[in-house]
This record gives C-alpha cells, sequence and structure tokens, in this order.
C-alpha cells in the first residue's frame, strides 16, 4: 500500500513539473525568451550574433528575413551589416516591441506566420528563424515553414534555423510525433528526420552545435541550409 503512495506520488510530482515546465515554455513564447521581463543580456546577443555571422557570413548586399523576430533584439545586432530586413512575428506585442527597437532604414515589419509571409520568390539572401520552431504546433508546420522558406531564398542563399532541442533517439515510427499535455502541444524535432525533409525540399543540410558561451549550448543546436 506504501509502495503504490510513492509510486503513484512520483507520477503526480512528474506530471505537475512537466505542467509547470509546459506553461512556463507557453509564456516565453509570448514575452520573448532570453529578454523576457528582464533587461536585456547584450553580451549574450552579442555572442548569439557572432556565431550566427561565423554559420552563415553577412553581406552588406543581403536582404535577410528574421522569422519570429521577437523585439528585434537580436536582428538590431545583423542590420548593421546588410542592406535590407523583413522581420515577421506572430505577436502583435512583440512586433510592436521591435519597431521601436529597430528604428533603422530598409527595416519591414510584418504580423504573419512562420509560413504564411507573402513576399516574391527568389528575394531574400539569408533566412534566420532562431529560437522557435519549438513554439510551433505541428511537425507539418515546420515543413511548410521550409517550403515557404525554399520559395523565396535566391540560389545560393542561406539559412539558419537555430537554437533547437533536438530530442535524442529516434524511436520507429515516432516521425513527426508531438508531445500532447493540457492542451499545450509541443513538437520533437530529430536530427535525421529533420534533415530528410529539408533535403527532399532541395537544401543542402547539414546540422551544427552551438558556441560554448551561447546559453543553450549544451542542449541545442543550429541547422544550418543552403539553396
Ligand atoms: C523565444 S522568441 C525568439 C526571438 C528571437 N528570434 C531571438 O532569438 O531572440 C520566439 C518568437 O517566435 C514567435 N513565434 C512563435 N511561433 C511562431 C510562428 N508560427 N510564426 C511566427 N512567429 C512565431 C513568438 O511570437 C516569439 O516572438
Amino acid at each position: 500500500m506504501i509502495g503504490f503512495f510513492v509510486k503513484t506520488g512520483r507520477k503526480y510530482l512528474f506530471l505537475t513539473l512537466w505542467y509547470l515546465r509546459a506553461v512556463k515554455g507557453k509564456i516565453s513564447m509570448e514575452v520573448t525568451g532570453r529578454s523576457a521581463g528582464k533587461e536585456v543580456d547584450e553580451k549574450c546577443f552579442d555572442n548569439i550574433f557572432d556565431d550566427i555571422n561565423k554559420k552563415i557570413g553577412f553581406s552588406k548586399k543581403d536582404t535577410v528575413l528574421d522569422i519570429g523576430c521577437s523585439n528585434g533584439e537580436l536582428y538590431k545586432r545583423i542590420h548593421p551589416h546588410v542592406a535590407k530586413g523583413i522581420l515577421i512575428d506572430t505577436s502583435a506585442k512583440q512586433l510592436k516591441l521591435a519597431r521601436c527597437n529597430v528604428t533603422d532604414k530598409n527595416v519591414l515589419f510584418l504580423q504573419s506566420g512562420a509560413s504564411e509571409f507573402d513576399l516574391p520568390e527568389c528575394s531574400v539572401d539569408k533566412v534566420i528563424c532562431y529560437s522557435v520552431i519549438h513554439y510551433f504546433v505541428s511537425y507539418a508546420d515546420f515543413e511548410k515553414t521550409m517550403n515557404a522558406v525554399y520559395r523565396v531564398l535566391k540560389p545560393g542563399g542561406k539559412v539558419i534555423i537555430g537554437d533547437i532541442p533536438f530530442y535524442g533517439m529516434q524511436l520507429k515510427g515516432s516521425a513527426g510525433l508531438n508531445v500532447k499535455f493540457m492542451g499545450l502541444i509541443y513538437v520533437r524535432y530529430f536530427e535525421k528526420q529533420v534533415l530528410r525533409s529539408v533535403q527532399k525540399i532541395g537544401f543542402r543540410a547539414t546540422i551544427h552545435s552551438q558556441a560554448e558561451d551561447l546559453p543553450y549550448s549544451k542542449t541545442r543546436k543550429d541547422l544550418i541550409l543552403e539553396k
């Protein structure tokens, strides 16, 4: 009997911790992760910019699409190195913050989902989508986004889908499986499955670890794509 209570109690404790983690994830999506409700950690964003720049190399001629721009803190560091920016986010609140944060010329702000932007074919040189795809509600959304990115990217253009919390082991038949719990949905990404999806679309794709000074470098990786 005691054994039963210990076992059941542990299960509820586990479920409660899982739920709190899920709720926290939902909140951080709205208030933008690293700078949520606190002062922006300038050094952290500088380090992320350096890591991204090493991986996809911004140039003064580039038009950059930033998907899930949030408050624009990351794009603010990219703009001095490129020609033009298109910043999109689903959240009106985050776009309002981004407009105040990024006041440079040649920056366009659009409220849009990651795969729903209406931009001309082959019109952007670089795409960044950093710390966003784990908020998608299904793996199909990820694939739709990758198709939309491929369409707008110029031949030779580069993409970083950054800060992906990959799952370690893909069990047979678990491709595209989501974790659903109390109305919240978490997409699980597996390296092999992600590489297969983007290669099928036509990208050259590699997965890279992050510089050690980044906050999630031990648990997250970046997907680098080229058309
Ligand atoms: C953690 S923030 C990342 C912000 C920024 N990219 C960075 O690295 O600082 C995630 C952002 O993605 C946005 N987002 C989540 N799902 C999205 C979707 N399906 N389409 C567009 N934006 C989305 C959220 O509104 C939020 O602003």
